[in-house]
């Protein structure tokens, strides 16, 4: 199916975006294991798996609309060097997605594509979930301390 005007441009967005974002959990999800915080790493990991999927729909989807995906493209990986650091940098990139995403969702539903818009709307919900996650971490924080906050991301999910 031929896509409309500019979406599959906006969808090779998401993608780079999704693809970044593997990254960057990928490597927290790492640095989290190398800490021998077990639990966050778990979570983390999770997290970059889910962009990957992403990723993939994205992917197939674009081949679906006959274009190109763009798999070479990059933005920066924003590596922290602690935790509350990272937390607050995938909240960056998840509040970035949200906006491309929102961009997304008008321009499908003004070109008449509902069901790129609603791929889209889903992956919303994802990104709300996430946010909401990466939110009480960094509220727990505030609440607990970090060496609290830590302490108990030692332990592995039972
Ligand atoms: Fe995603
Ligand atoms: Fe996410």
């Amino acid at each position: 199916m031929k896509a409309k005007e500019g979406v599959v441009n906006i969808l090779n967005k998401v993608l780079t975006v999704d693809l970044t974002a593997t990254n960057q959990y990928f490597v927290h999800a790492k640095m989290c294991e190398n800490w021998g915080y077990e639990r966050l790493h778990h979570k983390v990991r999770e997290r970059s798996i889910d962009e990957m999927k992403d990723a993939e729909k994205l992917i197939e989807h674009i081949l679906y609309l006959e274009g190109v995906p763009n798999v070479q493209r990059l933005n920066t990986v924003h590596v922290g060097e602690t935790v509350p650091e990272q937390l607050k940098l995938d909240l960056q990139a998840e509040q970035e997605m949200l906006s491309l995403l929102s961009e997304g969702v008008a321009h499908c539903a003004n070109v008449g594509d509902f069901t790129t818009r609603h791929m889209l709307e889903d992956m919303v919900k994802d990104v709300d979930a996430h946010i909401d996650w990466i939110e009480v971490q960094l509220e727990t924080i505030k609440q607990v301390g970090v060496e609290n906050y830590l302490a108990e991301q030692i332990k592995t999910e039972s």
